[in-house]
């Protein structure tokens, strides 16, 4: 019997890299996946694969920005399934370049699809989850919640807050018996930096060797069984948040030459 036997996940960005590797790895462990994204296309594409490889896949299409379309995608689960036991807050974007050269709305969509779509799909989604079999809130955050980087800033600022947020809610659903896991990875090899809403510098350091958006599912399934509420896929990463924490002056400094 798979891990996740019974089991209904809604996630979002589900199309491709890393919400796409979520949908076959919680499919294949017996969930019954309902996977979101603004792009139909290739949402309906995943989800066929999904169900001739792995298991169970439904396609709605979703743009995480839009209220009408939170409350859609809720009901709809509702209706067709009665419950939703795992709400994966995957869909996310980024872009790169100097803070000062960016444009406000840079920041504000980054806002809207990485933090506000996932506060208030969740809010909404919080009385179905309440019905599920040991519900779960899982966000994609990363490691550049936990130290931000330059020419990243606006995605710093992001994942920072749903981090932040993350750790508010667990704690106020916790007698609730809802948990959240916040996933916090570094570099994974999707089409996530061919995505970015604007692109003004390239990144000095270059393009980092990334783990496979598999391991990260895997790895969340393995956090589920052990209820943690936080993990790091990427050691790398999980250095990085390590150094910062007991040499952050180093780490400053080590960042500034990245101006
Ligand atoms: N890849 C990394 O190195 C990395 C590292 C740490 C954290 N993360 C986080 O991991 C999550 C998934 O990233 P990924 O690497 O899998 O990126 P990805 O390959 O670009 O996939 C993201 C998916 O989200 C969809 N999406 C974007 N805007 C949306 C919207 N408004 N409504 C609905 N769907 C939307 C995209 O559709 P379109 O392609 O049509 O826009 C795409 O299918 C993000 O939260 C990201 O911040 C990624």
């Amino acid at each position: 019997m798979g891990k996740m036997q019974g089991k209904v996940v809604l996630i979002t960005g589900g199309a491709m890299g890393m919400g796409q590797s979520h949908a076959h790895v919680f499919a294949s462990e017996g969930a019954q996946v309902v996977l979101t994204d603004i792009n139909e296309a290739k949402g309906r594409e995943t989800a066929a694969a999904v169900k001739q490889s792995s298991g169970s896949a439904l396609f709605l299409r979703h743009d995480v920005t839009s209220a009408s379309d939170w409350r859609a995608v809720v009901a709809e689960c509702v209706t067709r399934f009665g419950k939703v036991d795992v709400l994966v807050n995957n869909a996310g974007v980024s872009a790169h370049g100097h803070f000062s050269s960016h444009a406000e709305q840079v920041l504000r969509k980054i806002m809207e699809v990485n933090f506000f779509a996932a506060t208030e799909l969740t809010r909404l989604a919080l009385p179905t989850l309440q019905r599920g079999q040991d519900p779960l809130i899982v966000n994609i955050g990363s490691i550049l919640g936990h130290r931000g980087l330059p020419h990243n800033s606006e995605y710093s600022a992001s994942k920072f807050a749903l981090r932040g947020w993350s750790e508010s809610i667990r704690s106020e659903l916790a007698a609730s018996g809802i948990g959240v896991l916040l996933v916090s990875p570094g570099t994974v090899d999707t089409e996530f930096f061919d995505h970015l809403l604007t692109r003004t510098d390239s990144i000095p350091w270059g393009k980092q060797q990334g783990i496979s958006p598999e391991v990260v599912a895997r790895q969340i399934v393995r956090a589920m069984q052990l209820r943690k509420t936080e993990i790091y896929p990427n050691w790398r990463g999980r250095l990085l948040v390590v150094a910062n924490r007991w040499m952050p002056k180093l780490v400053e400094r080590l960042l500034s030459f990245y101006k």
